[in-house]
This record gives structure tokens, sequence and C-alpha cells, in this order.
């Protein structure tokens, strides 16, 4: 009798290099945790490899163990032997239950020795500076307190030293993440939450919200801009300061129009609350959230088609003339 033949798949195989490119993808570019730029976040990545090795090692001795037994099996499938083993009950004891108990136990205390450390700054470092982060439906508010300065989607910090961010909601819960100098901790609207924000180096690192907020949930990115100190101040500085007070015709479309309903510049009669501060705009990177970058082109697609740019969100679109589009775009660039 012809036996059955053996199907063939590609599945496992398949399956496995799917889930090891979504991995490695997923680890890469600029927001990751496996390219830490800070005390904390090098914690959790030292975690993360500590406990990858760990598991490496335990699918290696199990798939050992169990390629062993199949090649045996295989071996003597014509004459089984029904006799116990004699060494059997202790070695289910020892790899069944002391070994994972050890493991298990030995990570759970490296883990709450590190998330004890994540809590805080060991040192006393003086008076750090403040930063007050408020999420909302689908941007960053971000408020500097002793100073009084406002900005959006972009956190000015001074390099190499904690700075303690004060983390709130306006609406739903939203998630401040920021992979390469810590972990995520929620936004919420009932209680400050607070993390400890550090970077070893001046650079720019990507932030984004991690809890599912809405439509525009994944386009809720921030950054985190560390400095030199002098060049930190100078920034908070000319933030703190209101906006030149210069006269123009793109200074009346914007406080004639919808946009001052909505925005504040300090140091005009626009002081609405709903959208980002706008009074140094032209200073940002980026606009809407992190995901355009802050030139005339982008500012004048998402100042007369937001919705188009971020469907959901709750700016409207501005009615305006070519001839007032032109005044806006030159008093909004001037805002820096
Ligand atoms: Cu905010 Cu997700």
């Amino acid at each position: 009798m012809a036996r059955p033949r053996r199907r063939r798949t590609g599945g496992l195989p398949a399956l496995a290099g799917v889930a090891l490119a979504t991995a490695l993808t997923g680890c890469a570019g600029e927001a990751s945790l496996l390219d830490p730029a800070g005390p904390a976040a090098r914690r959790v990545s030292g975690l993360w490899w500590v406990m990858f090795w760990i598991s490496m090692v335990v699918f290696v001795v199990v798939l050992g163990f169990l390629v062993v037994t199949l090649a045996r099996s295989r071996a003597r499938s014509e004459t089984v032997d029904r006799r116990p083993v004699k060494w059997g009950e202790p070695f289910i004891v020892a790899a069944g239950v002391i070994i994972p108990a050890v493991v298990l136990i030995g990570l759970f205390l490296l883990s709450l020795r590190d998330t004890s450390e994540l809590s805080g700054p060991s040192a006393d470092e003086g008076t750090p500076v403040t930063v007050e982060v408020v999420a909302k439906d689908w941007w960053w508010e971000v408020t500097y307190p002793e100073s009084g300065a406002v900005t959006a989607n972009e956190i000015h910090i001074p390099a190499g030293e904690p700075v303690r961010v004060r983390l709130l909601s306006t609406d739903v819960i939203h998630s401040f993440w920021v992979p390469r100098l810590q972990v995520k901790k929620d936004n919420l609207t009932d209680r400050v939450n607070e993390l400890w924000l550090e970077a070893d180096e001046p650079g720019r690192y990507r932030g984004q919200c991690a809890e599912f907020c809405g439509l525009q949930h994944a386009n809720m990115l921030f950054y985190v801009i560390a400095e030199p100190r002098s060049r930190f101040d100078q920034w908070l500085e000319d933030q703190a300061e209101p906006a030149v007070a210069t006269e123009s015709a793109g200074r009346d479309v914007f406080l004639s129009s919808a946009c001052s309903g909505c925005h504040t510049v300090r140091g005009t009669s626009a002081d609405a609350q709903v959208g980002p501060d706008l009074t140094h705009l032209a200073s940002r990177s980026t606009i809407a959230a992190g995901i355009l970058a802050n030139d005339r082109a982008n500012l004048a697609l998402f100042v007369t088609d937001p919705q188009g740019v971020k469907p959901g969100a709750i700016m409207p679109p501005t009615e305006l003339t070519g001839e007032e589009l032109t005044a806006l775009l030159d008093y909004l660039e001037s805002l820096d």
C-alpha cells in the first residue's frame, strides 16, 4: 500500500519570517527603544536585552529537548519501551518548577529595581526645569510654568539634565512616549502623572501618543529637542516673550478671521485656548502635531484644508481670498 505523502508547507518558517521582519522594522527607525539616548531608556533597553537572552536560552534548550525526543521516538517507534524512566520525576520538578521559578523571580526582582530607578533621578540636581504637557485631541500643549512660555508639539530641554514633566489631558486618555528617552506614561484628565526626561546629548527625539485616542491617534506626534544649557535658556527666554507688535495686513486677517477664535498670539487680542498657542509658531520645526514640516506651502495647506490633512481635527477650513492668504502666511512666518 502506498504511504500517504508527507505534506510540505512553508507555513511555520514563513510565519516566523514575517514575525521577525515585523519585529525588526517595528524597532528600527527614529524612535527606537533599542537605541537609547538617556539614562532611563538605557535601563529599559538593558532589561529588554536581559529578558531577550534569557528567553533565547530557554527557547534553545526546550527546542533541543524536543528535537532529541522526536529523534529518539522515531528511532524506536517499533519497540515502545513503557518502563518508567528513573530520573523522570526529579527532572520534571527541576526543569518544570524550580528553574522557571528561579528565572521568573529573578526577572521580577530585576524589573522592580529598574521600575524604582525610573521613577526619578538618583542624585539631587538642584531645581530642575519643569514642563507641563497637556494632551488634547490630537496635539500637545507644552507650558513652562516658571517662565510662562507656551508652545506646542515641541519640548525643549537642556541636555544632560533631568527635566520634570507633568502630564495631563483635557479630553480622553493619551499616553506620552519618547522611546529613546523614557518609558511611556498616560496623560489623564483627573490626575497629574509625572515622569523625568533626560537626554545625554543634544539632539531631536521623536515622541508619539501611545494610547489609542481617536481618529488622529497615529498622527499625534511631538519632538523633544535637547540643547546645550545656554541655548535652552535663550530659547526659553524668547518663547516667554510676546509676539512682535508690528501692525500688518496679515495680522489684521488673523485677528478678524476664524483664527483668533481658537488660537492665542500673546501680545495681541487673540487669546483663545482651543488650538495651539501660535505666539512663536515660526520657531517650530513642524506643524499639525509633528506631521508636516513648518514651511509656507504646508502652512497654506493646513490653513485652507485642515480636514484634508487631519480628518476629524477640530480646526475648520479658513475661507480666504488669495490676497488675504498671502498676507496671513506672511504674518504666521513672522511669528518667530
Ligand atoms: Cu493621543 Cu493617541
